[in-house]
């Protein structure tokens, strides 16, 4: 339910205040369900249980950016499409040559999406662009994000072969092989991250494109929101973490008991949402998938005995219990991208890959809003309003 406030300045004179945007609807949408006490989550009405266990990761990118999934012929026209659209101008390896080896990956992907707009025309206004600039973007976010990992390693790129499936082409591109296991595990999280509504970098790419900006840039902006350790940047943060506990003699209490400390400022990474108060649903589907993809690869992980430690915690612990603190989304994602043998340092660029068709949907469904308009909110003012001028030798 909701409190249309639009005219409210006008008619009472007063504004809302809401910091963080904790309890504001910023659009209407379509896109994505989430019920946070339920732990419901879906994509364009289709349950994420269903999606992850049956769907494509291509056919859910069509799903989340077109409102519909494809048929058959459908999906082959948009599967050739992408295919033809995945090698980068050349010029572009350039500029991956100039950025230093031990960039983060999500400064050079940054860079390098917003790079496109140097190559490549677009006009918000002519949707033959918007479609060509949809297509580039989810064509080459493989091919740089696998170019940028090679490049920090000192291999050579492997280029896009359009004989390889999407997600198949980019663990191509990244490793030089394709394993089957590997390709459906990723498959399964690339469909867990493709949206999950108004996020910080969801809201960020509709402020941003709600100045009729370039889409390329728009999405460079999305990436930099996500980057953040407190959004997509904690599937490395409990990576991180979890080593931590496990170099440190695998005393775990110890960083609940920090956790529960405010005066340490520490948080347990992978712990809480804004949104889900009881569960998030795509953590429970990834501990089931991280168990599946350690005993497949015939791995073992400390790491995962530790995560199984903090969340059992978590369920118990009253501190967590009374804040609804339990694992989100990065808490298990990262474990299974470390048996993926994806580096700490490249999880929320893969975070990115599975968003990227979020973020264009969202940005789609507010630049054809009704109700556009470029977002700039108001502010309770704090600050001295009546300072006089002192000139520099009498301060
Ligand atoms: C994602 O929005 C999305 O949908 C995001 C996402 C998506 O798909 O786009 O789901 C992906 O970003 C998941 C979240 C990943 N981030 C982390 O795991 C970082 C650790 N989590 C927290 O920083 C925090 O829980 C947030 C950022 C996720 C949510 O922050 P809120 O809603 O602003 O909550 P809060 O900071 O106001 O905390 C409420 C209370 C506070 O204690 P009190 O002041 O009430 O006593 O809970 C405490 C916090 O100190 N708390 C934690 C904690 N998270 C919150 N205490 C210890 N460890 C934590 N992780």
């Amino acid at each position: 339910m909701a409190i249309n406030i639009s005219k409210l300045r006008g008619t009472a004179g007063a504004i809302t205040y809401d910091p963080g945007y904790a309890n504001t609807g910023s659009c209407l949408s379509t896109v994505t369900f989430v019920d946070g006490e339920k732990g419901i989550l879906k994509y364009r009405g289709y349950k994420i249980e269903d999606l992850a266990e049956k769907a494509s990761f291509l056919e859910v990118i069509y799903l989340v950016v077109y409102e519909k999934l494809p048929n058959k012929a459908e999906l082959d026209e948009f599967d050739k499409k992408i295919r033809a659209n995945s090698v980068i101008p050349e010029g572009m390896k350039t500029i991956l040559d100039g950025i230093p080896k031990d960039a983060h990956p999500m400064a050079t992907l940054s860079i390098m999406l917003t790079s496109l707009a140097t190559y490549f025309p677009f006009n918000v206004d002519k949707p033959e662009t918007v479609e060509d600039a949809t297509i580039k973007l989810l064509g080459m976010i493989r091919t740089l994000s696998a170019y940028g990992f090679r490049k920090s390693r000192g291999e050579s790129y492997i280029d896009p072969n359009p004989e390889n499936s999407y997600v198949g082409d980019f663990l191509n591109m990244m490793y030089g092989k394709i394993d089957p296991t590997v390709e459906k595990a990723m498959n399964k999280l690339l469909i867990l991250h493709a949206d999950h509504e108004q996020n910080c970098s969801a809201s960020s790419v509709r402020m941003v494109g709600s100045s009729k900006s370039n889409l390329y840039a728009v999405i460079g902006a999305g990436v930099t929101a996500l980057w953040g350790e407190l959004h997509g940047g904690a599937n490395q943060k409990v990576l991180e973490q979890l080593q931590l506990i496990v170099d440190d003699g695998n005393d775990y209490m110890k960083y609940v008991n920090m956790a529960k400390d405010k005066s340490t400022g520490f948080r347990l990474m992978g712990f809480g949402h804004r949104v889900y108060k009881n569960f998030d649903p795509r953590a429970t589907i990834l501990k089931s998938s991280a168990d599946d993809v350690l005993a497949t690869l015939g791995k073992q992980d400390p790491l995962l005995d530790i995560a199984k430690n903090l969340e059992k915690i978590a369920i118990e612990d009253d501190y967590f219990k009374a804040r609804k603190l339990f694992p989100n989304v990065d808490f298990y994602s990262g474990i299974i991208y470390k048996a993926l043998e994806i580096p700490n340092e490249m999880m929320t660029v893969m975070f990115s890959l599975g968003r990227l068709p979020g973020w264009i949907a969202q940005w789609k469904e507010w630049m054809n809003d009704p109700s556009f308009r470029i977002h700039r909110p108001r502010q309770v003012f704090m600050g001295d309003t009546d300072n006089k001028w002192v000139d520099i030798n009498n301060r």
